[in-house]
């Protein structure tokens, strides 16, 4: 079953500079039981993408076109108390600054234990020990409930956050860089746990800078760069068989420890969002570009089962 169906989304953010277009035209499917990773470099408009389904953009945001459906019901058109509803039991979402949503002024427990009894009839006393267990999941200790954010370490509070987006058993849990504080170990613990929800009917979207984390645990993997998705697929074969030139780049800037090849890193940086280059927003740093390239936006195309959006694979 689908669980979330995007067409051609936009959002952009009115700066004075000009209008930033961070994401742009996006559309994306997600199944039931599905772990897909969003991977790409800073600022290409995945975190927007994730507050944009979560309705949680604002001005100078704004989601300027598209619809967003939520097992059949456009999110877009739903009335703000009726999308708080959503938020936490249906989507969760992991946020990549953990401080935005922790309260600075009130104990860890408290927090987990109200989130708890928000969505669901239990006492205090079995949302305390619920809250504890979470904790523990996610590796810290049950005395943890009593201490408030502020006495946590960056990764700790990570793991708060986790534990909080989780307690909830949402449909959808969007995690952004749930783990970039935290190390392997603990990254590991969590990732088992993120697999565990898909196997009860759950799906997950990862959002990461790490190529190898992403391929190693989703489905399918989406790539996004300056705000469009230039290619998506099955994560095995996107991996073993990149299309687009910016996946390849990409690929070729993940260290590999085994055979302690070289990194190559990726010419140049991402676009100005407020003016990107004309044509496909890659050309520039492309060293497959094409004269068509620079003058025409590519064109979206289905190579193998796989989307790719580049000259390469005109049909
Ligand atoms: N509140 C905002 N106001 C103005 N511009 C914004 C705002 N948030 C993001 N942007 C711009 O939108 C673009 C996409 O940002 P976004 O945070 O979605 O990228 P990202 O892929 O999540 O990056 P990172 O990997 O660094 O988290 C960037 O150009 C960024 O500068
Ligand atoms: S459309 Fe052209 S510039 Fe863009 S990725 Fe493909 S070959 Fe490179
Ligand atoms: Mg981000």
């Amino acid at each position: 079953m689908m669980v979330l169906d995007i067409k051609n989304l936009s959002t952009h953010y009115h700066s004075r500079r000009g209008t930033i277009k961070a994401v742009d035209r996006v559309s994306l499917k997600i199944e039931e039981k599905e772990f897909v990773g969003i991977v790409g470099e800073s600022g290409c408009g995945k975190s927007t993408l994730a507050f944009s389904i979560m309705r949680l953009i604002s001005p100078p945001g704004e989601i300027v076109e598209g619809e967003i459906l939520f097992r059949g019901r456009d999110l877009l058109k739903l009335s703000e108390e009726e999308m708080r509803r959503v938020r936490g039991k249906e989507i969760g979402m992991v946020f990549q600054d953990p401080m935005t949503s922790l309260d600075p002024l009130e104990k860890i427990g408290d927090q987990i234990i109200e989130t708890i009894q928000m969505h669901e009839e239990v006492d205090k006393r079995s949302a305390l020990e619920k809250a504890e267990e979470l904790l523990e999941s996610v590796g810290l200790p049950r005395n943890r409930v009593n201490y408030y954010p502020h006495q946590l370490s960056g990764g700790q509070r990570q793991r708060v956050m986790i534990a909080l987006a989780i307690a909830l058993n949402p449909t959808l849990l969007i995690a952004d860089e749930p783990t970039t504080a935290l190390d392997v170990i603990v990254q590991e613990k969590i990732m088992n746990i993120l697999k565990g929800m898909t196997s009860e009917g759950r799906s997950i979207i990862l959002i990461t800078h790490d190529f190898s984390l992403a391929s190693e645990k989703s489905d399918r993997i989406v790539i996004m760069y300056a705000g469009w998705i230039v290619e998506m697929g099955e994560s095995s074969k996107l991996v073993n068989e990149p299309l687009h030139p910016y996946t390849k780049g990409l690929l070729d800037s993940v260290p590999d420890l085994w055979l302690d090849r070289k990194i190559k890193t990726m010419p140049g940086l991402p676009p100005d969002l407020v003016n990107p280059p004309r044509g496909c927003k890659f050309h520039p740093r492309c060293p497959k570009a094409m004269d068509v390239c620079k003058e025409r936006e590519p064109t979206d195309a289905t190579v193998n089962g796989r989307f790719v959006k580049c000259w390469l694979y005109e049909v």
